[in-house]
């Protein structure tokens, strides 16, 4: 048998069409439309991908996109000053600080200048303080991703098995609290791991989030576990570029309940999440 596969671009669509609506009605009540501040540094291909995708959800969602793209020569004075301004200015209710940034820049300072109650993607320590004890803030929105995709695929976690394959603080660390709080055993695994496969194979939910290409095999998937790829590798493979996550899917599929693939797996769930996020920040801030 193989594994049923979840489908993230079609639940994010979902997603998209709900938050769709409650940003019209936002709109209505309020006079304007949410706003997502998004600032790009440098020229990452992957990077200018990823924000044009955003971007173009954003709009799509019916929410205002407010983009700054930045040479990568831009000192990091001038990113913090911006995020000031972004900070201060009322239409603006997200700000997206896209990573990686060249390496003059300490993303983590700037990061730490983002208004936490603006910060949609959940980067910010106060978000990641609230997150690890329990209270309401924002959470990294691949993390999020995650989760509702294992809700997707029917997976009961309280008592279940996870493994996090991956301690990243973009999803690594987010996730495992959330499945922590939905009352799984986590495990945490990582580079240094003793004998992965074996702590992989305890997996009734398997979360690979390392970005090493199908590093992770089939014999090392647990039958019927629901395995969740973050990865997105670009390889070259037979003279043809492609895209390719962590698992081995070809193998992971005929092992595995339930994978999501890559792409359209968690890609898409990551954007969807960030809209939630970007609608929740608005109404916020608003007192909604
Ligand atoms: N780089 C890779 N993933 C992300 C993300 O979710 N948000 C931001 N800002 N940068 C990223």
């Amino acid at each position: 048998m193989t594994a049923r596969i979840v489908d993230g671009k079609v639940l994010a669509e979902r997603l998209n069409a709900e938050t769709a609506v409650k940003a019209a009605a936002f709109t209505k009540a309020h006079g304007r439309a949410p706003g997502l501040a998004a600032v790009l540094v440098g020229e990452d291909p992957a990077s200018e991908v990823y924000v044009r995708r955003k971007v173009k959800a954003t709009v799509a969602a019916g929410m205002v996109s407010i983009e700054h793209k930045l040479p990568a020569e831009t000192p990091e004075a001038e990113i913090l000053a911006l995020v000031h301004r972004l900070n201060d200015d009322p239409k603006v209710d997200g700000i997206l600080f896209q990573l990686p940034v060249p390496k003059h820049i300490d993303a983590g300072r700037v990061i730490d200048a983002i208004d936490p109650d603006k910060d949609v993607d959940g980067f910010h320590v106060v978000n990641a303080g609230r997150l690890a004890v329990g209270f309401d803030g924002f959470v990294p929105c691949t993390a999020l991703g995650c989760m509702l995709l294992i809700g997707e695929a029917g997976t009961r976690l309280e008592g279940a098995e996870a493994v996090v394959v991956g301690r990243s603080n973009l999803v690594g660390k987010p996730v495992s609290q959330l499945l922590l709080r939905r009352h799984a055993t986590v495990t945490m695994a990582h580079s240094r791991t003793r004998d992965l496969a074996s702590v992989c194979r305890r997996a009734d939910v398997l979360i690979a989030a390392v970005g090493r290409p199908r590093m992770i095999q089939a014999d090392w998937i647990k039958p019927g576990a629901t395995v969740i790829d973050v990865g997105i590798s670009r390889i070259e493979e037979g003279g043809r570029r492609r895209l390719v996550g962590d698992v081995a899917y070809d193998g992971a599929v005929q092992v595995a309940g339930a994978i999501t693939p890559v792409p359209g797996g968690v890609g898409p769930m990551t954007i969807a999440c960030l809209l939630q996020n970007t609608l929740r920040a608005a109404e916020r801030r608003s007192g909604t």
